[in-house]
């Protein structure tokens, strides 16, 4: 069978990452996959002599990889809403399946590249773009399909939970702890992302879209960050035998569904108020099931990497696989939206 052949678009960290990932992993990937997965051109905005690029062909326009009929997989991986939306629109007008770490993306342009996804009958992944390298979306829609969820809160930005715990352990400074993140590269292109609780709200609406079947509403997300949390805060809470964590909280009400990001105070023997440093956690409440817990790196090279490769794999696998039985892309099926629950 012919390898199925990828576009990465954008190479970054986590581009770096999956490349490092796949080169590695590459004979046990193509086992899973069932097919030899290669990586046929890369778009690049600025040279990485570091990185060994041998037999890859490379371009700076990111919209060559959309065009170029011999790619099957486009894999987005440059960030942000606009150039992505396009690029991403592109490539499912010219049949390819997409696989994307994009949490602005998908919260704000989903419903509609999901719709265009279904026209076109290709695959769009994005389990990498809620909390790295935790399989969270696997697990809502795959594992615990069987549950009417409850609730869905966690920790799902793994810079915000970085500086908290900096300042909380050890008392450093807010824009001191803000800056390590950045070069780490943990932090998004605009850090006013993260800690102005932006980047959550994106998580958050894709995991209640998953968790309660209704449309992606970023709007509709209430949002608010840990930019004003101050030393003295970190202390007293303490003092009183709680821990701030900033978290993203999804739940089922009579009103219907409610969606809200924001510093919180956890009882410190709480199990979200050890989750330290980068860590990502997310609590999911079925009814089957009862209270569900995933734990794990939620940002950084390989971590978000690992989320991005099973995704290629699992693209590959489903090509491979009878075409007519594809996993869906959301809790429902996109032609139904109007008649949806918001
Ligand atoms: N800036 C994000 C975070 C990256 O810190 O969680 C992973 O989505």
């Amino acid at each position: 069978m012919k390898p199925v052949k990828v576009g990465l678009c954008g190479l970054g960290t986590v581009g770096a990452g999956t490349l490092n990932v796949l080169k590695r992993n590459a004979e046990e990937i193509s086992r899973r996959a069932g097919r030899q997965i290669v990586i046929d051109l890369v778009s690049i905005r600025r040279p990485r002599p570091e990185l060994d690029l041998a037999g890859i062909r490379t371009t700076t326009d990111i919209m060559d990889v959309a065009n170029d009929p011999d790619i099957d997989i486009l894999v987005e991986l440059i960030g942000g809403y606009d150039n992505a939306h396009e690029l991403v629109m592109t490539a499912i007008r010219n049949g390819k399946h997409v696989v994307t770490a994009n949490k602005a993306l998908i919260a704000v342009h989903g419903n509609e590249i999901f719709a265009a996804a279904r026209e076109n009958k290709v695959m769009v992944a994005f389990e990498a773009s809620v909390a790295g390298g935790i399989p969270i979306i696997k697990a809502i829609r795959e594992g615990l399909s069987a549950n009417t969820i409850q609730w869905v809160a966690g920790i799902i930005n793994g810079t915000g939970n970085f500086i908290l715990t900096e300042m909380r352990e050890k008392g450093r400074d807010f824009a001191d702890v803000l800056k390590e993140a950045q070069a780490l590269g943990y932090a998004e292109a605009d850090p006013t992302f993260d800690v102005e609780g932006i980047d959550a709200a994106h998580k958050l609406t894709i995991l209640g879209s998953l968790a309660f079947g209704i449309p992606l509403q970023f709007e509709r997300t209430f949002t608010e960050g840990i930019s004003r949390i101050a030393p003295e805060d970190v202390t007293y809470a303490e003092a009183l035998g709680y821990t701030i964590k900033h978290l993203g909280i999804a739940r089922r009400t009579v009103n219907g569904v409610e969606l809200r990001v924001h510093p919180t105070l956890i009882p410190t023997k709480c199990l979200l108020a050890a989750v330290n440093g980068v860590k990502n956690a997310v609590m999911v409440q079925g009814d089957a099931v009862g209270p569900t817990l995933y734990y794990g790196a939620g940002a950084g090279a390989e971590p978000t990497a690992s989320a991005v490769v099973a995704d290629i794999i699992d693209v590959t696998r489903t090509l491979t696989a009878d075409p007519n039985n594809r996993v869906p892309h959301l809790a429902f099926q996109p032609d139904h939206l109007s008649d949806l629950p918001v």
